[in-house]
């Protein structure tokens, strides 16, 4: 478990215009926000005030976890962002696979910036950045990663804390050693149900069953040679009900009177997906997407 359990933040309206406010006032110290989204859903993973919190401040986005995502899919927004001519990129936080890419990154996002500057003989190139996402994408795992030290305690409080320090990441960067945590779109079931398929939010906020259907059912379609391969299941045409019956009955997850124990299987399931037993997988494309 992370240091900081952000699981358990409660945003109640108050909490989200204080983050708002604090993080807006950071904003200011920096020449760079630097988003962290989930790449296997980089939709539901995002601030859904983000454009207005964000406003015309350079942003680099950050696709973390692409070690969990589906390759082709994590492309596809790169190219899905830069159409809207946003830089992305993918990055895995515990491996660092990209990390080195992040300042050279920075640097295109800020070419403006820094043309200003020549043009009124401010020969500075070194960039300030914060990193901001909701709760679990990564923040701390990253800030660490890029600081090259193991644990940094970002605190349980929605926003930023008060008293605000530098971490010097290289001569070129310069990072705000906590980031601005916002609330992800929770009002929108769809995006709970992703956020909880890849961990981000607890199972007992929502309905087991529910979510386990919703996973199985996504599967099917999106990913169906991974669930038949996963599972050894042959047919997978029937419902998604069932076929929680079938991998249920293959893993022994039976009751007395050989009843399935369906609450053990769709645990069964959830942890195997998120434990990429299943595979790589992404749950949001770009397309139909504004
Ligand atoms: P936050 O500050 O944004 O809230 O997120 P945090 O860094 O605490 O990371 C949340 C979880 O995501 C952690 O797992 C962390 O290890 C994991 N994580 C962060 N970046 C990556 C990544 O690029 N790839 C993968 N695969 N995982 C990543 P946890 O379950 O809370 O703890 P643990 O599993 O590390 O014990």
């Amino acid at each position: 478990m992370a240091e900081s359990n952000q699981y358990n933040i409660q945003w109640f309206p108050g909490h989200m215009a204080k983050a708002k406010r604090e993080i807006s006032q950071m904003m200011k110290l920096v020449d760079l926000v630097i988003e962290l989204k989930d790449a296997r859903i980089p939709y539901s993973s995002t601030n859904p005030m983000i454009n207005e919190i964000i406003g015309n401040k350079p942003r680099l986005i950050l696709l973390n976890k692409s070690d969990m995502a589906d390759k082709s899919i994590t492309k596809k927004w790169i190219d899905y962002y830069k159409k809207n001519n946003i830089i992305a990129l993918d990055i895995d936080s515990i491996t660092g696979y990209n990390i080195k890419n992040i300042i050279p990154y920075a640097k295109i996002v800020l070419t403006d910036e820094f043309r200003k500057r020549e043009a009124r003989g401010i020969k500075k190139t070194s960039i300030r950045a914060m990193i901001l996402g909701i709760p679990n994408v990564g923040k701390s795992t990253l800030i660490n990663k890029l600081a090259k030290r193991k644990a940094v305690n970002v605190g349980d409080k929605p926003g930023v804390t008060k008293t605000q320090s530098w971490i010097k990441i290289s001569p070129e960067l310069d990072l705000l050693d906590t980031p601005g945590i916002l609330w992800p779109k929770f009002e929108d079931k769809e995006v709970g149900i992703k956020l909880a398929m890849c961990g981000s939010i607890k199972d007992d906020i929502l309905d087991l069953e529910a979510l386990s259907i919703n996973s199985l059912d996504y599967l099917k379609e999106n990913y169906p040679d991974s669930l038949k391969n996963r599972y050894n299941l042959e047919d997978i045409s029937i419902s998604s009900n069932e076929i929680l019956e079938v991998i249920a009955k293959k893993r022994g997850c039976i009751l007395k009177g050989g009843i399935p124990d369906l609450e053990r299987v769709e645990k069964l399931i959830m942890n195997e997906l998120r434990d990429l037993k299943i595979g790589r997988m992404s749950y949001e494309k770009p397309e139909g997407r504004n």
